[in-house]
């Protein structure tokens, strides 16, 4: 089902679907310093606490996604687990509209609080948070690096979704 168009692009965000999980892989790899394989989401994507939603080129089905973000929720207490936007796809309201997607998806399951973890480094990310209302609640010291570009701290955000800006 489509749910809404990304701003100014020739986008739609739609649910994650199982069958998504070896193009979510694909997307992850090219981010992460440790991806998660097809299997790993298959099996996220199989649990009933989790779901996400994808990007996707308008009438392009078989075209490589354009971003996703998956997420868990447990009780009233969600987790972003991870997010990405293709780096060709990036700047275009994306990331923005999959958060959001999110975001009406946990306010229609009434989930009171959304947390992620960020590294303190990326920007795009920290910015992206940040606009949406997410607060650092606590801080992991040197959580993330270690080799040549050294360490940097993981910020724990959170965003209490009584107060998140999106229409519900
Ligand atoms: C973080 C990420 C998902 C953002 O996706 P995106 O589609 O480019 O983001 P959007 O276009 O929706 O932009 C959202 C906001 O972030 C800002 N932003 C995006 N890229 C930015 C950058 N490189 N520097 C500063 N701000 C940036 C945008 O200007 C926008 O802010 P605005 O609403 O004030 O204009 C994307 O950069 C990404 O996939 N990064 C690699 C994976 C990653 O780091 N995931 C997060 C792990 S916690």
């Amino acid at each position: 089902m489509r749910l809404f168009y990304p701003r100014g692009s020739d986008h739609e965000v739609t649910r994650l679907v199982r069958s998504d999980a070896a193009a979510v892989a694909t997307l992850h790899r090219e981010d992460f310093a440790r991806p998660w394989t097809t299997t790993e989401f298959d099996e996220l994507l199989r649990q009933n606490t989790v779901f996400g939603f994808a990007a996707r080129v308008i009438g392009q089905p078989k075209a490589p996604l354009a971003g996703f973000v998956l997420a868990r929720l447990a009780a009233d207490e969600a987790e972003v687990l991870t997010i990405a936007v293709a780096r060709a796809a990036r700047r275009l309201g994306l990331g923005r509209a999959l958060m959001e997607a999110l975001l009406r998806r946990l306010h229609a399951l009434r989930a009171e609080t959304l947390f992620l973890e960020v590294d303190e480094t990326n920007d795009p990310a920290v910015h992206l948070y940040r606009r949406l209302g997410f607060v650092e609640v606590a801080r992991r010291p040197g959580y993330y690096g270690g080799g040549s570009e050294g360490k940097s701290d993981a910020l724990v955000m959170r965003l209490d979704l009584g107060k998140a800006p999106v229409s519900r």
